[in-house]
Order: C-alpha cells, then structure tokens, then sequence
C-alpha cells in the first residue's frame, strides 16, 4: 500500500540519554507540534533526526528500535554534521536570511559542504524505504536540496515541499553564495507551500530571476517539469486545544494559577529561545507600560515562557544572556514584597500547563519580529472556549494574514506594543468576544487536517496537471503517427511561425536571424512539390523577404497583414485598414518608452509595437500591464486590437489576426496534411482556427489550444527534419 513519507530535519519526538537508558519526550517548534497529529495514520513513516549527539553503533539500533514503534525512522548525525549543517547552515545563514536578519549570517564554505553532504544523507536514508507510488512531503529549510536530490533518482514520485519560515523578497535571498544550488533543490518536488501568499510570490520571483526559468502565475517550469507553487497556512489541531480545557489536570493547574495571581491581570508569552521571536522588544514594552502607568504595579504579570532552543549557536546564547539581564532588571526595578511583574521560566512545558495558561490569559503577547506562522498564537484562540481575551499579535507572524481580529502591532514599535497592551487590558467583555468569536470559527475551521488534506489534494492535482501535459508532447508513438499521415498526403500545409518556433529567442531581435542549418531545413522542405511552406510571423515583411529570398516559401507578415506567395513579386495587404490612428497611440507608447530604460517601439506598417526584452526583470511586466490597462480605453470605438506577445505589447487593426490570415490560404484549396507550429499568443489564433484534422503544435508550455506540445525550437528542427527525410 502506498504510503506518506514525511521528512523533516528534526523528529517530533527526541531521544535523551539519561542514567545509560533512553527517554523520549516531545519536540518543541511549531513543525512538531503541529504534523504530530499526522504521521501515526496508516502506515506512514516520519523520516529525521531524533536530536541526540552522536551515540555508538549498538545505541542507535536500540533508538531506532523504539522509534518504529512510533513510525518513525531516525537520521543519526555526528558532531561534526550538527555543527556545521544544523547550527551553521541551518542556522546561522538560512535562519538569519530568511528572517531578514542578514547580519547575523555567516557564509561558511564548510558550513555548505556539511548541507551538501547531510541533504544527501537524508536521501540515502528515503531510497532505502521509498516505493513507487508513495508519496515524499519535505519540510523545512534544513532540507531545501533534498526534493532535486530525490528527484534525480525517482522521475515520477510524488514530492511536496513545504516551508514553515518565511522566504524573504529577493533582495535578501539572493546573498546567499549558493542561492541557485538551493532554488534549484526547491525545484525538485512538484508542489512547493509556504504559510503566505507573499513568502510564495518571494519565491517565485526569486526563482526566475536567479535561474533561467519562467513562470506563469502559480507555475515554474524547469527542465520541462512544471511545478506549483502555493501558500497553505498551516493550522493547529484546535479540537485538542477545546478538549484540553476540561482535562482534570488543567482544570487543576488553572486553579491554582487563579489562586496565585487572584489580584492581578495575566499576560502571557510563549517561545522557544529566538531572536526572530522578538522577546527582548516585549520585555522593554512591558516595561514602559509600568513607567507609563504606574497604576498597574501588583495589578498586572507578565507570565514568560521562554523554551530552551539552539543554545549553542552564539547569537542564541547572547540573547538568553540579555533576556536573563532584562528580566532581572525589570523585576529588581518594579518588584514588591508580594508581587514579581515577570514570571520568567527558561525550560518548556507539557502540553497541560500551556493550556492552562492559555485558560487563565487575559491577554495573549505574540510579538516576533519575523514568523513564517507562529502557532501559539492560534492555541490560545482555539482554547479561549468562552470567546473572552485578547490577542496582540505583530504584522510580522504569518497569522496575522489571517487572525485580523488581533490588535495588530509592529513589533519595532515598543511604545505601539505598550499602547496595545493598555487597551487590550481595557477592552469590553463584548469586544472581546466580538474578535475572539471570529478568530475561533477561522483557527477551527482551517485547522491542521483541512491544512494537510489541502495540501495532499493539491500535490495529487499538481502531480495529474503535470502528466497530462507530458502525454500531449510529442513522444515517439505521435511522432510516427504524424509522419505517416505526412507521408499519405499529396498536398500538405506547414504553417511555422518564425521567432521562438524556428529559431531562438534573443535579447536583439536583430540577432534572431535565420542560420545555415534553418536555411538547409528549409530548402529540404520546400523542394517537396506535394509541400506548401508558410512562414508566418508577426515580423515586418521587408525582413522576411530579405531572409528567405530564393526559397520557395510563401509569406504571412506582420501577423497577417502583408501575405505573398511564393511565385509572387508583390506583397498584398489586408484590403481597407488604415493608419490614422498611429499618432495617437505613438505618443503613448514615447511617454512609456521614456519611464522604462531599455524599451523601445518598433513601427511596421501597419501597426505599432512596444518592445521590452531589455528591460529590467519585474520592471517590464509591470510597465507592459499599465500600458495595456492604458491603451484599453484609448482603443475602444477605433477598430484596434491589443495583442501581448513575449515581450512585446503590438497595437493593430482589429482584423488582422494570424489565424484569419492562415485560413483564406485554404480557401480554394484542398490540404490533405495541415501543420500549425507556433510559440506565442498571437499563434493561439492559428491553432483555433485549424480545422480538427490538423496538427497542432505549441512551443513551450504554456496552457494553449495546440494539441501537442514540444518544448523547444530544437525539437520543431528536430520533428521538420524528420519529415523532410521521411520520404
Ligand atoms: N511549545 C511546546 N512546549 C513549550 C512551549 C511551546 O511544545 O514549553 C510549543 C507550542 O505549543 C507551539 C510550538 O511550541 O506549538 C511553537 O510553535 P510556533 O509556530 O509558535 O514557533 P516556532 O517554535 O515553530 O518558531
Ligand atoms: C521552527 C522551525 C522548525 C524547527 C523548530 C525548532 O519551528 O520551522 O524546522 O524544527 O523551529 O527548532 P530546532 O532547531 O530545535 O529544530
């Protein structure tokens, strides 16, 4: 039966060697807690690293005997692999990066070789186990080359790849000296999730302007692969927060925080040790709030859980050092005989005592400085079961795209976070159920199962999208198909678009001119009597005539406006159109081309073109989409048409079309073989005018009316020339 492999660098339950015996407790982080639920279902298995320092060989047999009791399957790691992968790549260039704090980050090579090498010992560890039909779910940045890893040994495995911490814009990304190797390994799996809707757009744009990819929406394409890329919030299992608060041992432990703190109001604070989590920024606000509003000393606790976390990588170990100094001043500052304003713990807890908390919080203080979700803020609204309480989340956490009903704040704003706090601690009962009612139906609803089914189901979706477009390429059993109907027909039609279908796409069009081996294909082809050869382009027909002088072909130029066969002297042009408009739009098109460096228009006889493939990645598409969403209403009543090709924005007579242009050539003519090959939008008219009988091929793979697919000009040479010899 297949089954799910979930990965991840850390397992959701860790070995500790005490007194020669082994004890297996939880994991902290968000990633644990959160799949925890999941990896006990049938039979799959949960792949990583169960966080013990290396252990002799009879040791790690006895782990891992424990663990596949509990479907899990360990990744051991020496001392040296956690140092520089875990606490180096990991975390002190990945983490600092993708949480936009690039000073702290240390571009180590030895810290890259490790990554290398452990990526690679995680593979090893899946080939051992992986069967085909399962499916692969990749989690995190420990782990960013494993889906390219895994796919070069498995084509058609299913593999997900999720990120449970931001990705930073593309600024920032592309610091990393080894920022395409670790693109690239995203690449491999066919579905890639982040928590937000801009980490997946960070993504993306990163991507295509790193490597020499495209995409199109939600879709990459790489080496003829496409893959989606998505954002998936990630949820809690909120029912088992509700449940907890009629649980004996919390309802205990509630009570007794009640009878401590009986005068005074609860703030609470829940982390695992990290800069990212902005606790010294909310122990300064907690503490202006005391300055301020001197009112508040033995009114209010701030309840500080602050979870032990990577202790031995430095920036952490300074910040425990400053959290244990800020803490120690505030309470020596504003202390009383009775009253501490810092309850601070250093150590976690069980899952019980962060539910009583959550029960007995007035107010929730989530204020990270960057969170890819952050989930304790969503287990004190699951737990909040009489919609009382405040949440103050930063704009910063992934859930705060969500938990709108939060009071929002910056968390680089100490005095923001202090005024949140007052009136979070002033806020009418019905206010607060207002907010929290609406929070509660959205973490309740999109909780960890929807998180995981949506997922799933969008993997298998991506995973059947990307087999449907492999079985209309052109595979062998279609290509013999095609050259026997070519080779039945006495009187064949080859319609073959020009720029991106026969030759390459180059940054000066000037340069896209045809070479020897264009010109020996095409004099093969035409020298077939049974052959009628049509170039049909959206360039300017002088140039077409300069190129294929001497060669028996006939020409569609300017996308249909100038037409001239073969045996012709003349080119004739569409009867009727005109060019009074020219002006007009010409003055439209100077005042874009002045604000966009490298863009230039391009005059044809009949129409007028914006050029852009000189201009900056990013900049030329928002440019191209203002002047369409300009000229839209500047065209309107004038019989003009805007057409969006690749690169290139052409404004034209509204009857001049490829496709109109390819269909009056078979009029009064009987073809017995229909060919249409073409790459951009302009040759979807084509396509759509063909009769059902033609073969229809679209360069690239982009969603088109073509009923085949091949992916590049080479394979267009490729298919001609084995027409051309099939005689
Ligand atoms: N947590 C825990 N023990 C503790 C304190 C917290 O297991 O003593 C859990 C908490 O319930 C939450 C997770 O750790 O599920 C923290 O996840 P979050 O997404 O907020 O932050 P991350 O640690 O992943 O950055
Ligand atoms: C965050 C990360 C996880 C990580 C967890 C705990 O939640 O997204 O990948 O496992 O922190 O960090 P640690 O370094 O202890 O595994």
């Amino acid at each position: 039966m297949a089954k799910k492999i979930i990965v991840s660098n850390r397992l959701p339950v860790k070995a500790v060697k005490k007194k020669n015996k082994f004890v297996f407790t939880s994991s902290e982080g968000g990633l644990a807690t959160g799949l925890g639920s999941i990896y006990t279902q049938e039979n799959n298995i949960w792949i990583g690293w169960p966080g013990l320092e290396v252990i002799e060989n009879y040791e790690q047999k006895e782990v891992s005997e424990k663990l596949k009791e509990l479907n899990l399957l360990p990744v051991f790691l020496s001392q040296e692999e956690i140092n520089q992968y875990y606490e180096g790549f990991s975390n002190e260039v990945l983490w600092p990066v993708f949480h936009y704090m690039p000073t702290y980050a240390k571009y180590k090579q030895s810290y890259w070789d490790y990554y290398y090498k452990v990526n690679l010992k995680f593979k090893e560890a899946i080939i051992q186990i992986a069967e085909p039909g399962d499916t692969i779910w990749i989690h995190d940045y420990q782990l960013l080359l494993l889906p390219a890893m895994l796919r070069s040994e498995f084509q058609n495995i299913s593999i997900g790849f999720f990120q449970h911490i931001p990705f930073p814009s593309y600024e920032l990304f592309r610091l990393i000296p080894w920022r395409a190797e670790l693109l690239e390994g995203m690449l491999g799996a066919d579905l890639i999730g982040f928590h937000t809707f801009d980490d997946a757009h960070h993504f993306t744009i990163a991507a295509t302007r790193i490597l020499p990819i495209q995409s199109s929406s939600n879709l990459i394409t790489i080496n003829d692969r496409s893959v989606v890329v998505e954002s998936f919030p990630m949820g809690i299992d909120s029912k088992k927060f509700e449940m907890l608060t009629s649980n004996d041992e919390v309802i205990l432990q509630i009570n007794n925080l009640r009878k401590n703190f009986q005068q005074a109001k609860i703030v609470v604070s829940i982390d695992r040790l990290d800069y990212s989590k902005g606790i010294l920024q909310r122990l300064l606000a907690f503490e202006l709030l005391l300055q301020l509003y001197p009112g508040y000393i033995e009114k209010i606790v701030l309840y500080m859980i602050v979870v032990p976390s990577r202790d031995t990588v430095p920036q952490y170990k300074k910040l425990h050092d400053d959290i244990d100094k800020l803490v120690g001043n505030i309470n020596a500052t504003f202390r009383t005989m009775n009253w501490h304003p810092v309850q601070y713990f250093y150590r976690s807890f069980p899952i019980e005592t962060l539910s009583a908390l959550y029960n007995v919080a007035d107010v929730c203080l989530v204020t990270p400085m960057r969170d890819g979700m952050n989930l304790v803020c969503k287990e004190y609204v699951a737990s909040r079961v009489k919609n009382d309480g405040v949440l103050i989340l930063s704009e910063m956490a992934g859930a705060s795209k969500e938990l709108i009903d939060a009071l929002v704040v910056n968390p680089n704003n100490i005095g923001a976070i202090t005024s949140a706090l007052v009136e979070a601690l002033h806020m009418p009962l019905t206010e607060q159920q207002r907010r929290m009612k609406q929070m509660r139906q959205l973490v309740s609803k999109f909780n960890i199962d929807h998180w995981v089914k949506l997922f799933m189901t969008r993997l298998l979706e991506a995973k059947q999208q990307q087999q449907s477009s492999l079985t209309r390429h052109i595979n062998g059993e279609v290509l013999d198909r095609i050259k026997t109907l070519y080779n039945q027909a006495g009187k064949r039609v080859l319609y073959l678009d020009y720029d991106g279908t026969l030759v390459g796409f180059k940054t000066n069009i000037d340069m896209a001119f045809p070479d020897q081996e264009l010109y020996d294909l095409l004099h093969k082809l035409s020298a077939d009597p049974a052959n009628n050869i049509v170039i049909i382009s959206g360039r300017n027909h002088k140039t077409l005539e300069e190129w294929f002088k001497g060669i028996r072909l006939d020409l569609i130029a300017e996308h249909g406006v100038w037409q001239k066969r073969h045996h012709e002297q003349q080119w004739q042009s569409i009867p009727g159109i005109n060019n009074k408009w020219k002006p007009e739009i010409q003055s439209i098109l100077d005042i874009y081309t002045d604000r966009t460096p490298g863009s230039f228009v391009e005059e044809k006889s009949f129409s007028l073109v914006w050029h852009y493939r000189k201009v900056a990645e990013g900049l030329g598409e928002l440019r191209a989409n203002e002047l369409v969403n300009t000229l839209r209403y500047i065209i309107e009543g004038k019989g003009l048409q805007v057409l969006q090709g690749n690169k290139v924005i052409e404004i034209k007579n509204i009857e001049v079309n490829k496709g109109k242009a390819a269909l009056s050539r078979m009029q009064n003519n009987e073809y017995d073989f229909i060919l249409a090959v073409g790459d951009d939008q302009t040759d979807e008219d084509i396509f759509k005018a063909m009769p059902p009988e033609a073969v229809t091929i679209k360069v690239g793979s982009q969603i088109s009316a073509a009923n085949h697919y091949v992916r590049s000009y080479h394979y267009v040479r490729q298919l001609l020339k084995q027409l051309a010899t099939t005689n």
